[in-house]
Parts: C-alpha cells; sequence; structure tokens
C-alpha cells in the first residue's frame, strides 16, 4: 500500500447529531468522513431490553446533550488521522476510551453510531456496498440472502402488554429468494388484518408494524395466525413457520410467568409452551423463559430442540461470552446479534462468530437506516429480523434487500437445522 493510497482512507471529520426514531425519541447519527467519502451510522433503540445490555447514554429528560458532548470531546478527536479501513483499531479505541465493562462512560448508543458510521466510510472509500466489503471473505457466487423472519401480530412491550408474548412472526422457509419470500408474507400480513378487521379485533399497528390486535389470549393470537397463513394460500410449516418472541422477562414476577389471566409456575409454563410447539407449526422460540431463570429456559431446550431453534435475546444480549455459555449449558442453539447490545460492530461479530445460528436483528426503535441488511447479508448470517412489514422504518430494511437481489440476485438461505450446525 503507497502512503498516497492510505491519505485517501485518512479520517478527516467526525460529526455527532441527535435524528428522531420511530417511537419520536432522539437517538445519534454520527458522520465520518475522509478526504472525498463519508458514511452515517445511526444507534436504534431497544424497548424490552435484557439486563445485561451495554448501556444507553441519556439525559435524565431522555436527551443527548451529554452523549452528543463526550464525543465532540473524546471520540471524534481520537479519530482523527485513523485509517477508515482499521474498524478493529478504531473499536478498539471506542472500547479504550469508554473504559468501562458495560461502555456506560461514553454510552453504547454513540459507540454504535460511531461504529456503523466507520464501517459505512470504509464501505464507500472502497467503492463497494457495505454488504459487499463485508463479503470480501466470500466468494460472491456461493452467498445467500438472509431468511427473513417478519412480525404480524405486535405484543408485550410494543404494544402496551395486550398480548403477554412480544411477536408473533413468521419465516418463510419455503420460498427460493427475497421477493418471493417478502410477497408471502404481505399476503399473510393482509389475511391477518383482513381477519381482525372482520371481527372487530384491530386496533392499530403496534412498535414494529405488526397489526395491534384486541385477541383475548395467545391461543387465539396463535390460532389466528395459523388460519391467516392459510387464506393466504401458504401451508403451514412447509412454506411458512411461526416464530415466536415470548420475551419472557417482560411476565416473569415473584416466581411465576403471567400469562394471559394465569400466574403459572415456571414448570407449568414450560409445559404449556412445549404443547404449543406440538400443536402449532412452530420453528422458533425466543426467550421463553427469563434470563433469570436459566434452568427452565434449559427446561424448554430439552423438549424443543431439535425441532426448532431455541433463540437467546435478553438471556445473552449479544455478548459472545454469554452465548458460548448458553450453547454450553443447552439453553440456546441459536441468537439474536443486535449489534448495539454491545457497542461496537468489531464485538457484535465476534458474537456471531460464537454462536451456531446467528439471527442478525434490528431494534423496535428504529430509523430509515438499512445497514442491518448489509451487515446479516455481508457476514453471511442464516436470518435476518427487522419487525413487521409496514412502516416505513421497517420496509426500509426490506427494501434494501429487494434492491440488492435486484441487482445480484443470490438464493435464500435454508432454515438452518440445529443438529447441522457445526458449532453446536
Ligand atoms: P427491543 O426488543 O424492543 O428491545 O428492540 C426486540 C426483541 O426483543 O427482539
Ligand atoms: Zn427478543
Amino acid at each position: 500500500m503507497t502512503e498516497a493510497s492510505d491519505y485517501r482512507y485518512r479520517i478527516r471529520s467526525a460529526e455527532i447529531m441527535p435524528i428522531y426514531d420511530s417511537r419520536a425519541r432522539q437517538t445519534l447519527s454520527v458522520t465520518v468522513c475522509t478526504a472525498d467519502a463519508s458514511g452515517t451510522g445511526v444507534a436504534p433503540a431497544g424497548a424490552s431490553r435484557g439486563h445485561h445490555e451495554a448501556h444507553e447514554l441519556r439525559d435524565p429528560d431522555g436527551g443527548l446533550i451529554s452523549a452528543c458532548a463526550k464525543f465532540r470531546q473524546e471520540i471524534a478527536p481520537r479519530l482523527l488521522g485513523m485509517d477508515c479501513r482499521n474498524q478493529l483499531g478504531i473499536d478498539e479505541a471506542l472500547i479504550t476510551l469508554d473504559s468501562t465493562d458495560n461502555r456506560s462512560r461514553l454510552g453504547a448508543n454513540t459507540l454504535i453510531a460511531t461504529s456503523m458510521g466507520a464501517i459505512a466510510l470504509a464501505a464507500a472509500s472502497a467503492g463497494m456496498p457495505l454488504w459487499q466489503y463485508l463479503a470480501e471473505a466470500h466468494e460472491a457466487t456461493e452467498m445467500c440472502m438472509p431468511l427473513p423472519q417478519i412480525q404480524i401480530l405486535g405484543g408485550g412491550a410494543h404494544a402496551d402488554g395486550r398480548l403477554p408474548l412480544q411477536d408473533f412472526m413468521v419465516v418463510p422457509l419455503g420460498a427460493e429468494d427475497w421477493p418471493t419470500a417478502l410477497s408471502w408474507v404481505a399476503e399473510v400480513y393482509h389475511a391477518a388484518g383482513r381477519l381482525m378487521s372482520e371481527r372487530g379485533l384491530l386496533r392499530g399497528v403496534a412498535d414494529e408494524g405488526g397489526w395491534w390486535p384486541n385477541l383475548e389470549s395467545s391461543e387465539a393470537a396463535l390460532d389466528l395466525l395459523v388460519l391467516a397463513i392459510e387464506t393466504a394460500g401458504r401451508k403451514p410449516l412447509d412454506e411458512i413457520a411461526i416464530s415466536l418472541d415470548i420475551a419472557a422477562n417482560q411476565f416473569y414476577h415473584d416466581g411465576c410467568y403471567h400469562v394471559d389471566g394465569e400466574a403459572l409456575t415456571p414448570h407449568a409454563w414450560v409445559e404449556k409452551l412445549l404443547r404449543w410447539t406440538r400443536r402449532y407449526p412452530i420453528r422458533m422460540v425466543e426467550d421463553p423463559c427469563a434470563e433469570d431463570d436459566p434452568v427452565n429456559y434449559a427446561a424448554f431446550y430439552e423438549g424443543f430442540h431439535p425441532k426448532g431453534l431455541i433463540v437467546g435475546d435478553d438471556l445473552v444480549v449479544s455478548n459472545g461470552a454469554r452465548i458460548r455459555r448458553a450453547v454450553k449449558d443447552r439453553q440456546i442453539n441459536a441468537a439474536l446479534i443486535k449489534p448495539n447490545q454491545v457497542g461496537t460492530l468489531t464485538e457484535a461479530h465476534e458474537a456471531l462468530l460464537s454462536c451456531p445460528v446467528p439471527i442478525v436483528s434490528a431494534r423496535s426503535g428504529e430509523t430509515e437506516d438499512s445497514c442491518i441488511v448489509d451487515l446479516a447479508l455481508g457476514w453471511q448470517a442464516p436470518l435476518i429480523k427487522v419487525g413487521s412489514i409496514a412502516r416505513g422504518e421497517r420496509t426500509a430494511k426490506w427494501n434494501r434487500g429487494l434492491r440488492i437481489h435486484q441487482a445480484h440476485p443470490m438464493p435464500l438461505m435454508r432454515f438452518p437445522h440445529p443438529d447441522n450446525q457445526s458449532k453446536l
């Protein structure tokens, strides 16, 4: 590498500003520039968080004045002159500057926006879309698009607790490609909306764009979902399977799971959930038990594995060491990878590599930023989760995938069988 070409990649400026997310809350946008290119990263925000997630820095009133000030005083000067292709060096500098275990001094939101801005700049400087820049390790001919899991009904913390379970999703595992997968899911979404509206059960949409239903129980929601899949002309399980994010942290109190008007012992709850997995075409269950109830998390695993994926989110919070431990302890065989749960892309990628089946995921608080699709594709994650197929901050992601597919047609990932994953 000549000195002249190195110069092209040198960071010349780094700026931060608050913008708004899909819940009308401020979030951070960081733009990093070389002499002739720029890259922007935006922090998403969760509403249903694991207790061990890296810390989101906000002022007492929810604002971001102190995060912006710290960026300007400490992070921007540190970045100046660094080579934007040196993601590891940039992320290590951010971690060292922060100097806390949970990123509480500078904030994981500040760090992830910076880390994402840097990689976006590196890709722009190389004249490549981000997914291609990340995928240099793979042969372009052997790449596949990640399989989407898409929310149809929203509940839990995203819909004021109207339904206890958080996400009722579908996985179009029989589709050959991304456009077909989306068209199938759009049909299911419309069918579910029509069925609920006919019965007077529709209350608008929840935080991630899924329908906000006025249903009396989780089983009523599952029945409706199966009917919607059939009404859309698809075969439940073979063509479209159900994926649930239970987000059980939200309704585990005083040693009981409070579901659909009942206070269930952990054993009774796991039995009920396993009954659902036998009765309904369910292939994925996320956070079936609370993060501080690992024994029953493992009991669910024993009943469900290897029929489907037991996905850790709040339990493992995109942390490589936590993922490895939970896999070893037979609590999970898959995990969400949410970059802002750890704070830097390097750590998120390390977590992805520790996981038998990584699912790259957005958060419930999002913007029009669509880099998460590039990450999932560039890292060749088997699955991607970004909420529903309605609301602009969600369609920005699905449409990003459509545009990539239009320019570079690729097949869709096959649904991973937990026992076939080498890292298990
Ligand atoms: P979030 O939750 O609201 O914290 O983004 C989404 C999820 O649990 O997957
Ligand atoms: Zn979750």
